[in-house]
């Protein structure tokens, strides 16, 4: 029980006049807001002083503790296999979730993955799985346990007794300007890391236009935050800063970055999404003691794919049924020969977005078929009136929308320029 000799005014000047705050205070005001003691208007106050103020590591490492001692913590230490579980924070064609936690249990480390749904210009796991017919996110933890034994791998939506604490603060930091706060993207994505309970867990922290953190430096600080905590807690943590600079892979939306996935499992897909997806499931494997397997194999021998398919139907989905289409589609063409030398991150997030393949608002549904489909990557030639972009909608009057968040987002130059790839995996953490 949270010491009970705070109130919320003291809480917010100490952070105001750049303070650290006694551990007494985190306990007392994590749990005050939580039980509606403390008013959304003060713990928007206390959210902006932070992200104004910043946090000592001992305030981090307290205010994540707090947030899970807001609700219960799952414990898979009677699997009889290790486990491990892959973040990332966010970004445009990010599907690495669903041929990686497939591709970890094949090789037979247990993947018990809680995700969420997207808001704003990423995409939500849970929403791309939802393109599959039949398939449902929610599942009881008696279920989650069943299926982690006998397939290995569950992608399910977080049940609400997992860190509400952080559920309403994060709800709460969305609409107050204080998402962008490294104290408190940490605490909330490490609380519900530590409190699912699994073993390891890898990060993958995203850098560039499309991400949060836009620049190297910002990420490296968040990654460092993020591996402290997670070792701390008893979670082998490492992370990897990679490039969202570019979109990954050729496609953003629901039930197409499912069929591009369902292409890496079969063997082949875009070479940025295999190279991501080998590397993040060679970190699991690693931080959960497991050295002997290469899943370059698993995905070659199709056991991954096994796998996949095992994981869809455990939870209703039929992983051999038609995907949903969008009704319409607008295609843009190149202007002239040459090669592709920008691709942004952003805006093809922001088309992706409007075209109807996320939500701007919690409650708003997504269209299934809905998204972009990109031609062509940065490096490639181009020919003047070729496919560059197929925008794809259920919903006709969101083309103007989409195309005016593309403008300005990629660019073609005059044959013979040269263009230089980047590095995917800019660092690793550990
Ligand atoms: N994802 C989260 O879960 N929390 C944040 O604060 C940011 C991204």
């Amino acid at each position: 029980m949270a010491d009970q000799s705070h109130d919320a005014v003291e809480v917010i000047t100490t952070k105001r006049d750049g303070g650290a705050l006694s551990t007494g205070q985190i306990e007392w005001v994590v749990d005050a807001y939580t039980r509606g003691a403390v008013a959304d208007e003060q713990m928007s106050a206390l959210a902006m002083a932070i992200l104004l103020n910043g946090m000592e590591r001992r305030e981090i490492a307290e205010w994540t503790a707090a947030m899970i001692a807001s609700g219960e913590r799952m414990d898979f230490s009677s699997l009889s296999r290790p486990t491990a579980d892959k973040h990332s924070t966010g970004g445009v064609g990010d599907k690495i979730t669903l041929p990686l936690a497939p591709l970890v249990a094949a090789c037979g480390v247990a993947v018990p993955q809680l995700s969420g749904r997207g808001l704003g210009h990423t995409g939500g796991t849970l929403d791309k799985l939802e393109s599959i017919p039949g398939w449902r996110a929610t599942l009881s933890n008696a279920e989650m346990m069943a299926q982690l034994e006998d397939v290995g791998a569950v992608i399910c939506a977080a049940g609400d007794g997992l860190a509400p604490a952080d559920k309403k603060l994060y709800a709460l930091r969305d609409v107050t300007g204080t998402v962008e706060a490294v104290p408190l993207i940490a605490s909330s994505i490490m609380s519900k890391k530590i409190a699912e309970g699994t073993g390891a867990l890898v990060l993958d922290v995203k850098v560039g236009s499309g991400a949060f953190m836009k620049d190297l430096a910002k990420a490296r600080e968040l990654a460092e935050v993020m591996v402290a905590l997670g070792t701390d807690a008893g979670v082998r943590t490492v992370a990897l800063l990679t490039d969202m600079s570019v979109p990954l892979g050729l496609t953003a939306g629901n039930a197409i970055e499912v069929a591009e996935s369902v292409e890496v499992l079969a063997g082949g897909g875009p070479a940025d999404v295999v190279e991501l997806t080998l590397a993040l499931a060679r970190e699991m494997l690693v931080a959960a003691g497991v050295t002997d397997v290469d899943p370059a194999d698993r995905l070659a021998d199709g056991s991954a794919m096994d796998a996949w398919k095992r994981m869809i139907r455990a939870q209703g989905g039929d992983p051999d049924a038609p995907l949903p289409v969008a009704r319409e589609s607008h295609v843009v063409t190149a202007p002239a020969d040459g090669v592709l030398t920008r691709l942004d991150a952003m805006a093809v997030g922001v088309a992706a977005w409007r075209l109807g393949a996320g939500r701007a608002r919690k409650e708003d549904p997504v269209q299934a078929g809905a998204g972009v489909v990109w031609h062509a990557r940065p490096g490639d030639a181009v020919t003047a009136g070729s496919p560059l972009f197929t925008l794809l909608t259920d919903e006709p009057a969101r083309f103007d929308r989409a195309m005016a968040a593309l403008d300005g987002g990629w660019e073609v130059a005059a044959g013979g320029s040269s263009y230089e790839p980047g590095a995917l995996v800019l660092d690793r953490i550990s």
